[in-house]
C-alpha cells in the first residue's frame, strides 16, 4: 500500500527509532498513529530476525495492536525500568518539549516515558514549532474535579473544552476524562507544568518537559535526530 506523504515521514521516524533496538530491551511502547507505525516495525524485526525484546504498552490501542504484530508484552508491574520509549507528539519545540496526549493516553504514556532510560520521540517535521499552542493541551481529569480544573485553567489563561466521543465525555483507558485546552504560545512549557501540576483533580497533564532524549523527525529528505 502506498503511503500519503505524511504517513511516510512518521513511518520513516518510527523505522528509524525502531532499527535502534537490540536484543533484551524492554520497551515502552506509545500510542497513536506514528507510534503504531512503531509497533508494526517492531513485529517486523522480530519475525525476521528473532529479535528478543518485551514490550510495555501505553493503551488498550496498542496493547491490542502489539498482540496481533507478535510483539511479546509484559504488564507495567513487571517492568519497572524500560531501557527504551518509543512514542509520538502532537507538538515538539526546539527544546524538546512534548504536547502530548492527542490519543488520549498521555497519562501511561507520561509514566512509560519517565521509567525509560532513554525517550525516542517520533514525529513527521510538521510537528515541529517555534513554541507549543496550536495544538490545545490535554489534560487528563478526574470526573469530580472537572469543573474546578477548568475553572483554574481559565485562570491559568487558558480555554479548556470537555472532550467527547458520541455526545458523552471522553473516556481515557483509566475511566478519567480530558479536558482540551487553549493556551497562548507557550514561552516556558516547564513553567506551566508546574503549574498544572498544583491543580488538585488533574490526573496529568500532556506538557512533557525533559522527558525526551532525543527527536526522531520524519522529513522529505530522511530522518533527522535531534538529541538533547
Ligand atoms: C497519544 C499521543 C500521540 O503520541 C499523539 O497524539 C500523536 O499521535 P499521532 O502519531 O497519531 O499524530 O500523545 O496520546
Amino acid at each position: 500500500m502506498t503511503l500519503g506523504p505524511v504517513d511516510q515521514k512518521k513511518k520513516n521516524a518510527a523505522d528509524h527509532a525502531v532499527s535502534l533496538i537490540t536484543n533484551g530491551m524492554k520497551v515502552g511502547l506509545g500510542t497513536g498513529s506514528t507510534a503504531k507505525f512503531a509497533v508494526e516495525a517492531l513485529g517486523r524485526r522480530i519475525k525476521a530476525e528473532g529479535l528478543k525484546v518485551k514490550g510495555v504498552p501505553t493503551s488498550e490501542a496498542t496493547r491490542k495492536l502489539a498482540l496481533e504484530q507478535g510483539v511479546p508484552l509484559l504488564s507495567f508491574e513487571e517492568a519497572d525500568r524500560l531501557d527504551l520509549c518509543i512514542d509520538g507528539a502532537d507538538e515538539a519545540d526546539a527544546g524538546l518539549n512534548l504536547t502530548k496526549g492527542g490519543g488520549g493516553a498521555l497519562l501511561r504514556e507520561k509514566v512509560v516515558a519517565f521509567v525509560s532510560e532513554r525517550f525516542y520521540c517520533v514525529v513527521d517535521d510538521a510537528k515541529l514549532v517555534d513554541k507549543l499552542h496550536a495544538f490545545p493541551l490535554p489534560l487528563e481529569v478526574v470526573p469530580f474535579a472537572e469543573k474546578v480544573v477548568a475553572r483554574e485553567l481559565v485562570r491559568l489563561g487558558g480555554q479548556p473544552m470537555l472532550r467527547t466521543r458520541d455526545g458523552a465525555p471522553y473516556l481515557t483507558d483509566n475511566g478519567l476524562w480530558i479536558l482540551d485546552c487553549r493556551f497562548p504560545p507557550i514561552d516556558d512549557p516547564p513553567m506551566l507544568a508546574r503549574a498544572l501540576s498544583s491543580i488538585p483533580g488533574i490526573a496529568e497533564h500532556g506538557l512533557f518537559c525533559g522527558l525526551t532524549h532525543a527527536l526522531v523527525v520524519g522529513t522529505d529528505q530522511g530522518v533527522k535526530v535531534i538529541e538533547r
